[in-house]
């Protein structure tokens, strides 16, 4: 964003402010349409600049560190879990608790790929207090980063980690995860594969088989 550009829209947030919005109403209202508002550069470098700056919605203020995501940038498969956890926001990386060295051992194990060969992210890239899920409004500032990351990977597959990623990323509120899980979808030209999330798996060890399943499904298409 151009200095201009920055003078004129904080110009229209102090505009709110007087009318007596509050921090993180004023945004909402004014990015409808977020992405085309953050014209976000094609640069891999810049966009993560800007995203470790991000400062749009309220987690920003409880965050130790942005989780950006991490892996190759040239992957054939994403994987895409809900949102940073406690030890993922002390480090700045994405899956490295329990339910990450999981993940970690289903690429290994399943893919027969290195963890660094795939690509991880999130829906949102700041932890929620408490771990709870990621609000409407926090993942409308988020996901045009992560949109952004999809289109400068594009991968062949994203694997979409548990009901949170699924929701957001296919819009269906719906369909329940134990349902969905498994189906080849499409997003946008790319196959989209939703599977259970692994801190699920770790709350229900017998769901790992489901799971396997899915990961044969990917590695075959891969
Ligand atoms: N759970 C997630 O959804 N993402 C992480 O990065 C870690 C745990």
């Amino acid at each position: 964003m151009d200095d201009i550009k920055r003078a004129s829209l904080l110009k229209e947030l102090y505009i709110y402010k007087s009318l007596g919005y509050e921090y993180f109403k004023d945004i909402t209202v004014l990015m409808k349409n977020t992405e085309q508002f953050l014209n976000l550069p094609d640069d891999w470098e810049e966009l993560k600049r800007m995203v470790l700056n991000c400062r749009l919605c309220q987690l920003s203020k409880t965050r130790k560190n942005v989780v950006f995501g991490e892996g190759d940038i040239h992957a054939k498969v994403m994987f895409i879990g809900e949102g940073p956890g406690a030890t993922e926001d002390e480090t700045g990386r994405p899956f490295v608790g329990r339910a990450g060295q999981l993940l970690t051992k289903i690429i290994e194990n399943v893919l027969e790929l290195k963890r660094e060969q795939v690509y991880i992210a999130n829906i949102v890239k700041c932890r929620p207090p408490n771990n709870r899920v990621p609000l409407p409004q926090e993942v409308r500032m988020c996901k045009p980063f992560l949109l952004k990351q999809i289109e400068l990977i594009s991968p062949k597959i994203i694997v979409a980690l548990g009901s949170t990623s699924y929701r957001h990323l296919t819009g269906d509120n719906k369909t329940p995860i134990s349902k969905i899980r498994g189906e080849i979808l499409d997003f946008n030209g790319i196959k989209l594969i939703p599977t259970f999330h692994p801190s699920f798996l770790l709350r229900n060890p017998s769901a790992k088989k489901d799971v396997y399943q899915d990961m044969l499904k990917v590695k075959a298409m891969l």
